[in-house]
């Protein structure tokens, strides 16, 4: 049995789905603070609660022969990471190390680890290896680099092994629609330029249009969240075959300006997107590319649905069930 924390979030719930349709038992905790019961596959068993919870968490560990741990289970809005870095300590590395504590106890030694491109902070070179500079810009990417740095003193320790995944941009939905992504308030750029082209906004705000790019917008690596899940479940098979602990980037390596893609949004949609230019946000890099090699080549990883064209698509559908 596979367990998965945070399995009713925007992309806990697409591996939950993807796990199960590929056969695993699949057992879901969350505390729903950002996820959303409905999310959760029918087919998961299903337990409200929270991974800082120590006693909790062991009991689930000792009434399910559980196989390996799928970690989503974070806070992860960079902006409120700046204001409320307790939340962000608390939430992600407290919660990860209790996790990691129920693990130790009940000897339960493999986990998939999500965490982010944050943690290379502002990048002297794109696209970025994993062996580059790690200086986290804000506490969100201080938290998730901490937490991979237990994670490489737990498998010395404890032989724990660990498979870090460090995320670009995740977007789009599942083709069913019937799960996708959700914050609130929202803050990721797809999603906003898509409710703007619904008519649920009048602009679309660009922070910043002097950033040190082709088009003075900030360029990002968006990776569609089916094949960023695809990743993690070649990341757990790899550990279920007793691979060592490691680390990936995963993105596709190829840029998208916050210009091209409202343009993208627009073309796909079919509407016309109002824009303002606003100031700049704090603490995002011009440009952050992923080199994805290590990932294709070592996990094997061969995305399928490498086309913003197709991740504005799968969004807008799922997002257009809510108008
Ligand atoms: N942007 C706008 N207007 C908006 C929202 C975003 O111009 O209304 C811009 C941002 O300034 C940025 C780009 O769109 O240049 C992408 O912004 P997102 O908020 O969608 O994503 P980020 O690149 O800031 O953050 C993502 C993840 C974080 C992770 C980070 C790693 O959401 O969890 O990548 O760098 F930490």
């Amino acid at each position: 049995m596979i367990l998965v924390c945070g399995g009713a979030g925007y992309i806990g719930s697409h591996a939950v789905k993807q796990l199960l349709d590929c056969n695993y038992k699949v057992l879901v905790i969350d505390n729903l603070s950002t996820g959303y019961k409905e999310n959760i596959d029918s087919r998961a068993l299903f337990y409200n609660v929270d991974i800082r919870d120590f006693k909790e968490l062991d009991n689930i560990f000792k009434m399910h022969k559980i196989d390996a741990v799928l970690h989503f289970a974070a806070n992860s809005i960079v902006s409120e990471s700046v204001k409320d870095p307790y939340k962000y300590y608390e939430n992600n590395v407290l919660g990860s190390l209790n996790l990691l504590k129920c693990m130790k106890n009940n000897n339960i030694l493999k986990i998939v680890f999500s965490s982010t491109a944050a943690v290379y902070g502002n990048p002297k070179r794109v696209p970025i290896e994993e062996t580059d500079e790690t200086i986290p810009t804000n506490p969100y990417g201080e938290t998730k680099l901490a937490i991979e740095k237990i994670l490489k003193w737990f498998d010395n320790a404890y032989n724990i092994k660990y498979i870090s995944l460090r995320y670009f941009n995740v977007a789009g939905a599942d083709k069913s629609a019937n799960i996708g992504e959700m914050h609130n308030p929202e803050t990721h750029l797809i999603p906003l330029v898509i409710k703007t082209a619904l008519g649920e906004r009048e602009y679309m705000y660009i922070f910043g249009d002097d950033y040190n790019t082709f088009d003075g917008t900030c360029i990002r690596d968006y990776i569609h969240v089916t094949d960023l899940v695809d990743a993690h479940i070649l990341a757990l098979e790899k550990l279920l075959n007793n691979s060592e602990s490691n680390i990936y980037n995963l993105g596709y390596g190829e840029g998208f300006s916050v210009k091209q893609i409202i343009e993208r949004v627009s073309y796909v949609t079919n509407s016309n997107i109002k824009v303002k230019i606003e100031k700049r946000r704090d603490g995002d890099p011009d440009i952050l590319i992923a080199n994805p090699n290590k990932a294709i080549n070592d996990l094997r990883f061969k995305p399928k649905y490498n086309d913003l064209d197709y991740i504005i698509k799968s969004a807008f559908n799922w997002h257009k069930k809510f108008i």
